[in-house]
């Protein structure tokens, strides 16, 4: 199974990502942390997706130290958030995850939103990408608009652009983009957040019993037969081990079909197109 869990997707650049990943936004409390990212490590989990306004790098750095697994087995995410745009902020900003993080490079930093002056952060970035630093680099939460405008000035493609996504918020039209421009695809909330009881829709319940899975596992296997990287949280260790065993089975096209049409256009975070959310966010706090 541990083969499996760390089936990879290749970047533009040739480095493989593993397909999935644990992710632990608003996971603050030290020890169910550092509980979640050792219980994924021990399932055979290689990636882990963090982000400095998440408040717990350091807690993952420790984490990941204790299970003393040699750090370039390891695929780690960060962000830069907000209120560090700027060449020199970002460049800053990637410095002290990096400490937090207890490790001298990442294997892939984001652009956390496209609030203004992405351009610039962009350039620190990809410099930072040159100097070896970064293994990938890319962005999240940029809509087709902040793409075209990023691909005019930037002088290395992003790899990566992560994005919500699940099956009632599909992104066709963003997924089909990305692909044109050899852009990955990675799912942010991609059971959907615990919200709007998406996984007690009946068809997804139906696919559940019908493949002897829970609806967790056939929503992340609809992500998995899309091409999209995976980053499902839980502090729960028999939902972390669950949401690991999605590559030994496949959907069939019909199947795929049925999820497709769970499909409503409806987000449930932010757009990112949200202008007074990208400029107060923007702002350092004091
Ligand atoms: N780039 C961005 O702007 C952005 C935004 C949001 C998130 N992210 C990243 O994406 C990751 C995933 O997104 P997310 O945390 O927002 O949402 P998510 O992974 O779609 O959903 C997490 C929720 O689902 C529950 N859950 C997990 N596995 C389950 C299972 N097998 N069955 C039933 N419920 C299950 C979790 O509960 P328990 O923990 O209680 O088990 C938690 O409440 C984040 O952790 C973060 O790393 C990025």
């Amino acid at each position: 199974m541990e083969q499996a869990i760390t089936k990879s997707l290749t970047m533009a650049n040739g480095v493989k990502i593993p397909q999935l990943g644990l992710g632990v936004f608003l996971v603050k409390e030290e020890e169910e942390l550092k509980t979640a990212v050792k219980t994924a490590i021990y399932d055979g989990y290689r990636h882990l997706d963090t982000a400095m306004i998440y408040n717990n790098e350091e807690f993952v750095g420790t984490a990941i130290k204790e299970t003393e697994i040699p750090r370039e087995e390891l695929f780690i995410t960060s962000k830069v958030w907000n209120y560090d745009h700027g060449y020199e902020e970002a460049k800053a900003a990637f410095a002290a995850s990096l400490e937090r993080l207890g490790t001298d490079y990442l294997d892939l930093y984001l652009i956390h939103w496209p609030s203004p002056n992405y351009i610039e952060t962009w350039h620190a970035l990809e410099d930072l990408y040159e100097a070896g630093k970064i293994k990938a680099i890319g962005v999240s939460n940029f809509q087709i608009h902040h793409l075209e405008d990023l691909l005019a000035h930037a002088k290395i493609k992003p790899m990566i652009n992560q994005i919500e996504t699940h099956p009632e918020f599909p992104q066709n039209e963003l997924h089909e983009f990305m692909k044109k421009e050899g852009i990955l695809h990675e799912a942010w909330g991609p059971l959907g957040q615990g919200k709007h009881d998406l996984l007690s829709n009946p068809i997804l319940v139906e696919l559940a019993e019908k493949y002897n899975k829970t609806p967790a596992q056939i929503v992340l296997r609809w992500h998995v037969e899309r091409e999209i990287i995976v980053i499902p949280k839980s502090v729960t260790p028999h939902r972390i081990k669950e949401n690991s065993l999605i590559f030994d089975f496949s959907l069939t096209e019909e199947d795929m079909g049925k999820i497709a049409t769970l499909n409503t256009g409806t987000r449930y975070a932010t757009s990112p197109d949200n202008e007074e959310f990208l400029t107060k966010t923007s702002i350092r706090p004091e």
